[in-house]
């Protein structure tokens, strides 16, 4: 049985170089966190050039931001822009301490990422995945080392959302875990530890959430009328609003994974596929909230 606390902090690894694998809204939010909050070397892959300018455009558009609101000093800025760098060339990432990917969340699609990354880092180089509906043990199961992989998963906006989730999977050593709470203590972030089950502990309910709010819908309730129904619980958004801030189509793809990983329950409707593909919720005002809410 693995153990169900946190580990001896001493055990973690220096982390001195980070790599990220993916450069698509996720993994650009988390790679402008790493290089602000760890101040080292960051690197950032993905399938084209053009993917990956698009993510280092991000990143410097963000930092540019944060400039005009005279939040970070040109030099911090610089001192950042320095730290980061893009390549296509997995050999960019030999020296990493930890290497994050955020690429498609499809099984194959990750299990061949770690598989390379495997041959070019060193074999106590940390690998995590921020796997948001997938087996962090079905990931590793054909590395080399799989004990070094672990989940961390982060929410959007990474910027603002505080928490991390750290997930043991059964093959994960104690050396990964501590290595991922340290990093999730510097980032500012507040870490939880979870078991490698459908969802962890955040999707697990989101999951219900978004589903259902989805599926009244279908039945006939109108997007407003449920929006308001449940205004008064406080929540930050309505389950509409943040299933657009998620992505439909990632909102339904990790419904569809949920529910792939033995877990029946967690299903997209109908709906929520068919509106996934038109790329957005309807009954929108101007501002593009939902009508009234
Ligand atoms: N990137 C960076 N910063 C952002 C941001 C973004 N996309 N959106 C908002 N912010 C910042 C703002 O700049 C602002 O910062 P300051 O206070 O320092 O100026 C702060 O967040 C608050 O923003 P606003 O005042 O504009 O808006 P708000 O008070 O309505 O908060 C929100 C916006 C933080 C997004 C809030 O609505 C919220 O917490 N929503 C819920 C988000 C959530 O549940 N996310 C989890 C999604 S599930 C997931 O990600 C996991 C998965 O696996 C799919």
């Amino acid at each position: 049985k693995k153990p169900s606390g946190a580990p001896d902090s001493a055990l973690a690894k220096p982390v001195s170089k980070v790599g990220v694998i993916g450069a698509g809204l996720m993994a650009s939010q988390f790679a402008l966190l790493f290089l602000r909050r760890l101040e080292v070397p960051v690197v950032i892959t993905d399938v084209s050039q053009e993917r990956v300018d698009k993510g280092l455009a991000y990143i410097a558009q963000e930092l540019e931001k944060l400039v005009e609101k005279g939040r970070l000093s040109t030099d911090d800025r610089n001192r950042y822009l320095g730290n980061l760098s893009g390549s296509l060339d997995y050999a960019a990432f030999a020296n990493c301490d930890w290497v994050i990917e955020a690429v498609f969340e499809e099984l194959e699609i990750k299990r061949e990422v770690f598989a390379r990354i495997e041959q070019v880092v060193r074999p106590d180089c940390i690998l995590a995945t921020n796997t948001s509906s997938l087996s962090v043990d079905a990931i590793g199961a054909n590395l080399e080392h799989p004990e070094r992989l672990v989940g961390f998963h982060f929410f959007n906006p990474v910027a603002v959302m505080p928490l991390v989730e750290v997930v043991r999977a059964a093959k994960t050593s104690e050396e990964a875990v501590a290595t991922a709470m340290k990093v999730a203590k510097n980032l500012k972030k507040t870490a939880v530890i979870t078991s490698d089950s459908a969802g962890f502990v955040v999707n697990r309910l989101l999951g219900f959430l978004l589903g259902e709010a989805m599926r009244a819908v279908d039945e006939g309730a109108n997007f407003e009328k449920v929006a308001k129904a449940i205004a008064p619980l406080g929540l930050p958004m309505n389950p509409f609003d943040l299933l657009e801030l998620v992505g439909l189509k990632v909102g339904a793809h990790v419904l569809d994974s949920m529910h792939a990983f033995n877990q029946e329950r967690f299903y997209a409707s109908a709906n929520l596929h068919k509106l996934a593909e038109y790329g957005k919720l309807l009954e929108r005002d101007g501002r593009g909230k939902i009508k009234g809410y």
